[in-house]
């Protein structure tokens, strides 16, 4: 910066600090508005609902700021209207919706968006979205969901990046661009919400809404990372979450939403509580009553609420007896407007109804679901190369997920089609002779009886392809597990065509990771595909064939058996780590002494190792690392690290893998994770081609929050690695100074 900058930029922050900053066009406009609006009025722009009997004599009123869940055109402009010209101040009403993994044209769930790997394609899978969404006059999405989630019990890591607090903010920030786009008053533009700030995937045991206990630091350098990534790529709102932390509910909690979001980060966007979150304060006994919790929401930094109808109900009487300032609600009422004001929505309220069907399922936008189902795939397993099957002619294509439209797209799919899905089974067809024998119904479904058609099938076939997995209703909210092996039949089903003899080919479409280890054993090939969306068929069919090649990488680690879990690659480590030499239950000599086993920290069951690591993903190819080398063994705090190494396609087929860069601070003033994700690259190599390439990654990105509550990087000795997955590669010693 120069001096005049500096000088000016001084001269601002002290302006600033006393209050008298000079106003931005968009603060003026935001002032003036304010200035006219009622008590009342201003009540109303803090009220969000979802439909109702007096929608549009509320909307005239000016007595509603936001609507959800409301997707026809026709009646979007109607209540617009109602807003717009029947209301004393014409101020447009906010139309919302939770936009997830796409509008019509669904992409895969987040969480195998985050399988990708790859930032650039899930912007443009969002985008895809907004176009989609704000063709029906959707401006407002209730996405990303940043939560990590370290638990596949719970039901909502679908709708995630699973439990790395970079990938997170990556993919977090790729959505918060797709959806938002270059310009706001775009009409083609839809607003972020950051949700659920915050912890909620902490929740305990897995089950939803459950409490969590989370310590300031762990929030600070677990949690909170993504919030704040996308807050600094100027996401327009963000969501409260239904838990509380430490007995403290995140919609009351000022400390988050006022000292961390407004404070430390400068927020200048919008807050809403998520569905009820504010009344809900009720039932977890911090709020006497619905309208203890309307103070206590709106004064920890809330400006509108969902659903509880506390804010329409109370908020004028809160402001009469003192117990909420009237500052507080300009203070939310301007947040309420700037965001109104950045969307163009007071010059382009209206939406072009009679268009709005063009512009879904454009040949592009298919393009681009496909290309991410294609990425988010994950082959676990494929003994002796048996995929892909390019030779073969005749398969069986079995199992309850080969053919379920509406199941493939997965949860918060609203308004996904299921006619306009292709399912495995549909795509298969155009690539082999098929025999399609389901066996089983649905996912849950127990009866075998038809497992005889599917065994007399399978010796007509040349291979087969068993589709086996959740139904969409098994994950999302709400949807926790405590068992998290296929359900029904579906194993049996899977060892059944195993004694067929031919070569069989598992494919798992699921909302979480499942503990697949009997099926594994069962099977040659296994291909983990996330709730793959609209395109899900046509992209395995691929990967199947050959005409595209794996290269998903687990997102979240996947557990040997539920009971291991809350299990993530960049844990802490204990006093007595298990080294591998682990005695199990089948191992112990009866009467054994006590100790005798070693003081370990596994389990006896299962040991301590998770069936894949995180970042875990093959390809038809194989891949080397060589050559790995740092430009220096020492740093000083504001150099950059320069990791420079060769990759070799081994094998005979073109493939993508994602190499990744990690590191280990050895001594912290509190003790560090055993490895962080710091980078990752997609590199495509043709078979034989080695490609030269370096990670850079400045030391000041080995911060973290200390004993004294700072963020900084504590100088001492660091480990580093460049591998496939978090548990592979060589430890690369080197110092920071
Ligand atoms: C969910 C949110 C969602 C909201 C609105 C809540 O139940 O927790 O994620 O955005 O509903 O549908």
């Amino acid at each position: 910066m120069n001096l005049f900058k500096q000088t000016v930029a001084g001269t601002l922050l002290a302006l600033a600090a006393i209050g008298c900053a000079p106003k931005s066009d968009l603060d003026r406009k935001v002032d003036d508005l304010l200035a006219q609006m009622t008590l009342r009025e201003k009540i109303g722009q803090m009220h969000q609902v979802s439909g109702g009997a007096d929608l549009f004599e509320a909307a005239a009123k000016g007595e509603i700021g936001s609507i959800l869940n409301c997707v026809d055109p026709e009646a979007i402009n109607a209540v617009q209207r109602a807003a717009v010209e029947q209301s004393r101040l014409h101020i447009p009403i906010l139309v919302s919706r939770d936009v997830i993994h796409g509008f019509r044209t669904i992409f895969p769930i987040p969480l195998g968006l985050a399988a990708t790997f790859d930032p650039a394609l899930v912007e443009q899978g969002a985008r895809v979205a907004a176009i989609e969404a704000t063709a029906s006059g959707v401006r407002w999405t209730f996405s990303p969901m940043l939560d990590i989630a370290r638990d596949p019990r719970w039901g909502r890591v679908a709708e995630g990046s699973g439990e790395d607090p970079y990938l997170d903010a990556l993919m977090g920030v790729a959505m918060v661009k797709g959806y938002q786009g270059d310009d706001f008053t775009d009409p083609s533009s839809m607003a972020a919400c950051l949700k659920h700030f915050v912890g909620y995937g902490a929740a305990e045991g897995g089950r939803d809404y459950n409490s969590t206990m989370i310590s300031e630091r762990s929030l600070r350098n677990t949690y909170l990372p993504a919030f704040q990534a996308c807050v600094d790529a100027g996401a327009l709102s963000l969501m409260t979450s239904f838990n509380e932390i430490d007995g403290i509910p995140s919609t009351g909690n000022s400390f988050l939403l006022r000292d961390i979001l407004r404070g430390e980060w400068d927020f200048d966007g919008m807050v809403v509580t998520d569905w009820n979150s504010s009344g809900e304060m009720v039932a977890h006994g911090y709020a006497k009553d619905l309208k203890h919790a309307t103070e206590l929401a709106v004064n920890a930094g809330v400006d509108m609420d969902m659903m509880s109808f506390g804010f329409a109900t109370f908020i004028e009487e809160l402001v009469k007896e003192g117990k909420i300032a009237e500052k507080s609600i300009d203070e939310a009422v301007r947040n309420i407007l700037r965001l109104k004001f950045r969307l163009g929505l007071f010059e382009n309220p209206y939406v072009d109804a009679q268009h709005a069907r063009a512009k879904v399922y454009a040949p592009e936008h298919l393009a681009a679901a496909k290309q991410s189902a294609v990425e988010s795939a994950i082959l676990l397993q494929n003994r002796n190369n048996v995929l892909p099957l390019d030779k073969t002619r005749t398969i069986l294509v079995t199992g309850p997920m080969a053919d379920a439209p509406y199941d493939q797209l997965g949860t918060w799919a609203f308004d996904g089609e299921p006619e306009h899905t292709v399912t495995p089974l549909q795509a298969l067809r155009e690539e082999y002779n098929v025999i399609y024998e389901p066996g089983l119904k649905y996912s849950r479904d127990t009866d075998t009886r038809s497992f005889a058609k599917v065994r007399a099938a399978a010796a007509c076939a040349e291979a087969v392809v068993v589709c086996v997995g959740e139904e969409a209703i098994l994950s999302g909210e709400a949807h926790s597990l405590s068992k998290l092996h296929l359900q029904g039949a579906q194993s049996e089903l899977i060892a059944e065509v195993r004694k067929s003899g031919k070569p069989v080919i598992v494919v798992v479409i699921a909302g979480r990771p499942l503990t697949i280890e009997r099926d594994l054993a069962n099977c040659d090939a296994l291909l983990y595909s996330f709730h793959p969306g609209t395109m899900g068929g046509a992209a395995i069919a691929d990967l199947i064939k050959g005409k595209a090649a794996p290269s998903g990488k687990t997102p979240m680690t996947f557990l040997r058996d539920a009971g291991q879990a809350p299990f993530y690659y960049n844990h802490n480590n204990t006093g007595r780590p298990c080294n591998g030499t682990e005695t199990l239950l089948e191992d112990i000599p009866l009467h054994a002494g006590q100790t005798s086993l070693g003081c370990t920290s596994y389990y006896l069951d299962t040991g301590y190792g998770p069936l894949f690591p995180f970042g875990y993903g093959l390809s038809y190819t194989t891949f080397e690392y060589g050559n790995i080398k740092l430009n220096r063994s020492s740093f000083g705090l504001d150099d950059t690290i320069v990791v420079e190494f060769d990759l070799t396609n081994t094998g005979s087929r073109d493939g993508v893998e994602v190499a990744q860069l990690y590191t280990r601070d050895l001594v912290g003033s509190v003790v560090r994770p055993v490895k962080e994700l710091k980078r990752f690259e997609r590199v495509a190599l043709t078979p034989g081609e080695t490609k030269h390439l370096r990670f850079e990654l400045p030391v000041a990105e080995l911060a973290f929050w200390n004993r004294d509550m700072q963020f900084v990087v504590e100088p001492g000795a660091f480990q580093l690695w460049v591998a496939g997955d978090s548990a592979s590669g060589t430890a690369h010693p080197f110092s920071v100074e």
